[in-house]
């Protein structure tokens, strides 16, 4: 079992972010509910440090939460960041208080405790990042001041007696210029670790992990041509071989010849995998509809149908696979700690079927399931795919949806991704594609007049979808496409490009 580094969250913004770096480090970590940390097993689960995150509540309020301190300090070594540090001085008879004024932003450490392992190779002067509205005022007899700043006289702390610091800044935030290094001193200085997480390593304890749960059973998974779902399957086939039954669903709303290429493509990867192409069943239930909600709910409900279908007819089926990826899974931690968002998963499939759900994925974030997919050997052009929406260009043809509609916008489509592609511009827009508005404009070609469809552009960056500014791409680019779309795309005689940003507007248009 891998070393791991637990982090345990007590509803910060930014505990994501910590797991994020400790695993930049090459260390393993998992983010879990402050109230569920396994006491007393550090050994057994090869737990070799805790960094308790910061919190939206005060450690004198009424609600907050508590963990029973007396346990965890002294076991392993323990890092508190804000919320944290707070809990560690109050808890053990120091005083937090709220602070004058809040201290949100930039601070410079103005006095570093010398020989402090936790401050090792960082200097006064560098910068951190402080966001709190309590303060520390007084420290528990057995702990000592280790750093300051100008406003903050406990900006880190330490026992006297035990492996046990805390420090009142962000160290997790980019902001914080010394932020990796302190994290460096605590896991690889304080806590020993050896920095032996990597892609090669998971994928060698996964596979060996999977055999053991899974046994002889029989999994099955359904693919999309995602990233998250290739290599979850790439890694199942590794570990069961043909015990793993894919499924690819082609509800006919995919991109210009995307089924059969990502087809060949699982193929070539030796994947035991069955198309199906279910395209008429779609087409025929979203016949007239425009609601963009209704579009999905109908391709939610018949990939289902068409999933339990085929997967119903494999043989001693125990287990559904999934592609489920850490964000999926930690992003809704309430801040009880105790509930996880249900996954979303192929709508109640697992129930249904009687099927036991098997995420190999789990624990790692985007860019980790990336590179595991590369050492996996999954060719470049399905690892660095832009995401696209499950109910895929649905929701790119404005108002009701026909095989001729859908023609037209796979051609055009094609021909601004393959465009992105062979410009280099591809991996640097976050998402891309063409949009079929509900319009029609006069045009002339030749000597002719047409009154034809208007396709809109939307290629925007963002880092997680939340928000996303359009891309700035050279007019040089856009001409060109436009040209090219125009003279080849038989129903298209003007195209524009979307320069909105979300907010206020969203990446799709549906
Ligand atoms: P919006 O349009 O909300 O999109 O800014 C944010 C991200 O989510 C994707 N998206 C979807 N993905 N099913 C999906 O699997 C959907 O119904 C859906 N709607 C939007 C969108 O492509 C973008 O990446």
């Amino acid at each position: 079992m891998h070393q791991k580094i637990v982090i345990l969250d007590f509803g910060s913004q930014t505990t994501q972010l910590i797991g994020r770096r400790v695993r930049e480090l090459g260390i393993y970590s998992e983010i879990i509910p402050y109230n569920k940390y396994p006491f007393g097993k550090e050994k057994e689960e090869n737990i070799i440090g805790v960094i308790l995150s910061g919190s939206p509540l005060s450690v004198y309020d009424n609600k907050a939460f508590k963990i029973d301190l007396k346990k965890l300090l002294g076991s392993v070594p323990v890092l508190g960041i804000c919320y944290g540090a707070q809990l560690m001085a109050y808890e053990l008879g120091g005083n937090v208080e709220p602070a004058p004024s809040r201290e949100y932003g930039r601070a410079r450490l103005a006095s570093i405790e010398a020989e402090c392992p936790l401050f090792a190779d960082i200097k006064v002067g560098e910068q951190i990042w402080m966001s709190h509205g309590d303060t520390i005022t007084a420290l528990p007899s057995g702990f000592h001041k280790v750093a300051s700043t100008a406003d903050v006289n406990f900006a880190a702390f330490q026992s006297d007696s035990m492996p046990v610091w805390g420090v009142q800044f962000h160290p997790e935030v980019y902001h914080s210029e010394c932020g990796m290094q302190l994290l460096r001193n605590f896991t690889v200085g304080i806590c020993g670790a050896d920095c032996s997480w990597s892609p090669e390593s998971f994928i060698e304890t996964t596979v060996a992990d999977l055999r053991a749960t899974l046994g002889d059973d029989k999994v099955v998974l359904g693919l999309s041509g995602g990233v998250d779902s290739s290599v979850a399957a790439v890694l199942l086939n590794r570990a069961i071989g043909d015990r793993l039954t894919c499924i690819f669903v082609d509800h006919g709303m995919l991109r210009y010849h995307e089924f059969e290429d990502v087809l060949a493509a699982y193929k070539d990867l030796g994947l035991n995998v069955i198309g199906v192409d279910a395209s008429k069943r779609f087409f025929s239930d979203l016949s007239g509809v425009t609601d963009p909600e209704r579009k999905r709910k109908i391709i939610g409900a018949d990939f289902i149908k068409v999933f339990d279908e085929e997967a119903s007819k494999i043989d001693g089926v125990r287990w559904l696979a999934q592609g489920t990826i850490y964000p999926d899974c930690i992003e809704s931690l309430s801040i009880t700690g105790t509930t996880i968002k249900s996954h979303h998963n192929v709508g109640g499939l697992p129930e249904r079927m009687n099927l036991r759900l098997c995420e190999p994925l789990r624990l790692l974030f985007k860019d980790e399931v990336r590179a595991v997919g590369r050492a996996l050997g999954i060719p470049e052009h399905l690892i660095d795919r832009h995401p696209f929406p499950g109910p895929g260009l649905a929701v790119r043809i404005l108002g009701d949806i026909t095989p001729e509609k859908v023609a037209i916008l796979q051609r055009a489509d094609h021909i601004f991704i393959k465009g992105l592609r062979d410009s280099g511009l591809y991996n640097k827009v976050w998402q891309a594609g063409a949009i079929l508005l509900p319009v029609q404009s006069v045009g002339v070609m030749g000597d002719e007049r047409t009154y034809e469809n208007a396709v809109a552009l939307r290629a925007v960056t963002s880092t997680d979808a939340m928000t996303a500014d359009w891309a700035h791409l050279p007019y040089e680019f856009l001409a060109g496409v436009s040209n090219e779309i125009i003279n080849k795309v038989r129903g298209v005689n003007r195209v524009c490009y979307d320069i909105s940003s979300k907010p206020p507007a969203t990446i799709e248009w549906e």
